[in-house]
């Protein structure tokens, strides 16, 4: 499939974009500063905290999971079945009983939690990070996915 391109020139911190790529969709999320210094407090709740088990291409930030660490690209199908997590941006939104539900994406159909760097929780029944696309940068504003 040919690559496709996401302006991300209009994307306010906290808002996401979705785009098609090869028939599936990717998500285009702008972090906030306080949201990517977050991720490093939820490693102890990962399943997969570095990636290591989980596809993603090797010239992004192990920590961040992106090139630029405001942000995040992956695609938006859940690494249990399939289904089409929904972004959850807020802390506290929705109240899982977890306790460190920083904002992320949250799956419907078993409940598959995953922070804003796409990566499980522990006690998904997914069991590895949501998948990172190979795209690169065209200018400040225009991510290219593929
Ligand atoms: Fe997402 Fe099963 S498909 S939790």
């Amino acid at each position: 499939g040919a690559p496709v391109k996401a302006d991300i020139s209009k994307l306010e911190p906290g808002q996401m974009v979705v785009v098609e790529w090869r028939g599936k969709p990717v998500y285009v999320v702008r972090r906030t500063e306080e949201q990517v210094a977050g991720l490093k407090q939820l490693d102890q709740y990962m399943k997969d905290p570095a990636s290591a088990g989980s596809e993603q291409p090797e010239y992004v930030d192990s920590a961040t999971r992106a090139i630029r660490p405001e942000y995040l690209v992956l695609v938006g199908l859940c690494t249990h079945l399939g289904c089409a997590p929904k972004h959850y941006p807020e802390v506290g939104v929705p109240d899982l009983g977890g306790k460190a539900w920083l904002g992320g994406f949250f799956c419907p159909c078993h409940g598959s939690r995953f922070d804003l760097a796409g990566r499980v929780y522990q006690g998904s029944p997914a069991s590895q990070n949501l998948v990172i696309p190979p795209y690169s940068y065209e200018g400040d504003n225009v991510i290219v996915i593929g």
